[in-house]
């Protein structure tokens, strides 16, 4: 085997944090920067800044980290944590007035210890704010030879294809692209990138992932919990721009480009943008199943007559060479029977399942969460002198034993050595947006109660209809929901 290496951030950096007063700072980002810390892959010098309205001095930032960490980790290292809440700050400002950003360029300067750094400026603030932090990082200039700024901005970028080119063009004005790195966090776990390393590596994945094989493709990712206190962002985006939009576009398109000869970003990105300019709903009013849970409406911060979707099921058909007339199956939703990610590709049928109907087809199960396993459904003999069949199910779990890292501080490390291959391309964004867009526009807002909006009791699989999405076609899903005890990790 060859020698790991783990990747360590090498050169100094400031990392910005716009909105480290909100959800994803301390739910995501501030566990991740102390991962890397705790695993000693920070350079000796680095500084973390939050940014954001909310009035607070460093001490009280320091104290929300330390809390955030405190509340996620079992074990903490405190003498880790305490030196790296020394390297935390935090500066109160407006999003949009440029004064504040002149306030705070002169804070950063005092901050920094040296010039020659990377800054990051991480935007952990809901859509509607991006726009004047683009304009206000552009003009009051962040960006200098000594000081390269790069920007981060997580999925979904924009509302639709239309705010999602407003807001390039923004960023274009003021910015190159090799500064932006455009985050779906999803890309960062080692199971989504797996599954393309699975597909270089093993010609069983490579030869049989054809529409001369495969009959159905389905991709699941579903959530137990509800929308875990994040009215503001969730019910402005829904489940489809959550999750279907970026994640699960995404894990199709690594499951069914073309391998390019070259793996170079470049390439790998190509193909991607090929597979998502393929994919279309050829009938919105049939294939798209909408849903919403029991008990949204009484979620704090939610409105009465909220129509957001927690809820998704779709069927989509790709137009590309190797997938044309292979039905894409997708489910996504929130407070449902339990959390699982998973992607299930059904083989089409041999005889002994053409003779006996209820002979299951051959799977392939590669599930990404809870945890991350491979399984192959066969069909094996019976046993006597009959020519009959039962299924065999064989697989196992699949461990990272390399350089591991959860999913944001991996991307980190990659930001900071500016490397850009896991990150997105405006190409395959506006690609998605052009896929999710007409779903958006079935329900408009002002209507009084959206007629396909089929409400679901918490705990189940969702609605009936998505059954029913499917099984027309002479398929089912294939749930293999892990059972809740994790002993055969
Ligand atoms: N949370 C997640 O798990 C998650 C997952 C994937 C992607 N994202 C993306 O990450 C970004 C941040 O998400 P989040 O969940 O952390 O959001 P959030 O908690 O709602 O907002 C983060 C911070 O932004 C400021 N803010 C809130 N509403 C604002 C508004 N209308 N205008 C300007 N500023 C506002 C607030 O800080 P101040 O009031 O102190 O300024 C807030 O603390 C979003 O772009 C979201 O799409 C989040």
């Amino acid at each position: 085997m060859n020698e790991i290496i783990f990747k360590k951030a090498n050169s100094p950096f400031t990392l910005i944090i716009f909105g480290a007063s909100g959800s994803l700072a301390r739910l995501k980002l501030f566990p991740a920067i102390y991962e890397l810390a705790k695993e000693n892959r920070m350079p000796a010098e680095y500084k973390i800044v939050g940014y954001a309205r909310t009035p607070m001095t460093n001490e009280e930032f320091r104290s929300n980290f330390e809390k955030s960490i405190k509340k996620k980790e079992k074990h903490v290292d405190q003498k880790v944590l305490n030196q790296l809440l020394e390297n935390l700050f935090y500066v109160a400002g407006q999003y949009d007035q440029e004064d504040d950003y002149i306030n705070f360029r002169k804070e950063l300067k005092k901050i920094e210890k040296t010039r020659n750094r990377v800054r990051i400026a991480y935007f952990s603030v809901p859509p509607m704010a991006f726009k004047s932090i683009f304009k206000n990082l552009g003009i009051v200039n962040f960006n200098t030879k000594k000081t390269p700024l790069r920007l981060v901005i997580e999925k979904p970028f924009g509302y639709d294809l239309r705010s999602a080119k407003k807001l390039q063009k923004i960023l274009k004005k003021y910015f190159e692209s090799e500064q932006i790195y455009l985050l779906d966090h999803y890309l960062g776990k080692e199971a989504v990138s797996n599954l393309l390393s699975l597909r270089y590596a093993n010609p069983i994945l490579t030869t049989l992932m054809d529409k001369k094989y495969v009959s159905n493709i389905q991709i699941f990712g579903l959530e137990k919990s509800g929308i875990e206190g994040r009215s503001n962002y969730f019910d402005h985006v829904g489940i489809i721009r959550d999750m279907v939009q970026s994640h699960l576009l995404q894990i199709l398109t690594y499951l069914t480009m073309y391998l390019p000869e070259q793996e170079t970003d470049e390439a790998i990105h190509h193909e991607k943008a090929r597979v998502l300019d393929s994919i279309r709903i050829k009938n919105i009013k049939t294939d798209v199943v909408r849903g919403q849970y029991k008990k949204y409406l009484d979620e704090p911060g939610i409105p009465k007559d909220s129509q957001t979707e927690t809820f998704a099921a779709l069927k989509l058909e790709m137009k590309h060479p190797l997938w044309r007339g292979v039905p894409i199956y997708m489910m996504a939703g929130k407070a449902l029977k339990q959390k699982w990610t998973a992607v299930v590709i059904e083989f089409k049928p041999r005889k002994p399942q053409k003779n006996r109907k209820n002979l299951p087809p051959n799977r392939i199960l590669i599930q990404l969460q809870p945890y991350e396993k491979i399984e192959l459904s066969l069909l094996t003999k019976l046993g006597g002198k009959t020519f009959d069949f039962h299924e065999l199910t064989t697989g196992r779990p699949i461990y990272c034993s390399g350089d591991c890292l959860t999913e944001h501080g991996r991307l980190l490390l990659d930001i900071i050595a500016g490397d850009r291959g896991l990150f997105l391309n405006f190409e395959e964004i506006f690609a998605a947006w052009v896929v999710t867009d007409p779903i958006q526009k079935m329900c408009s807002k002002k209507q009084k109660r959206c007629k396909d909006l089929l409400i679901y009791d918490e705990d189940s699989l969702g609605p009936k209809a998505a059954d029913d999405l499917i099984e027309n076609d002479g398929f089912s899903w294939f749930y293999s929901l892990p059972k809740n005890d994790k002993s055969n990790l």
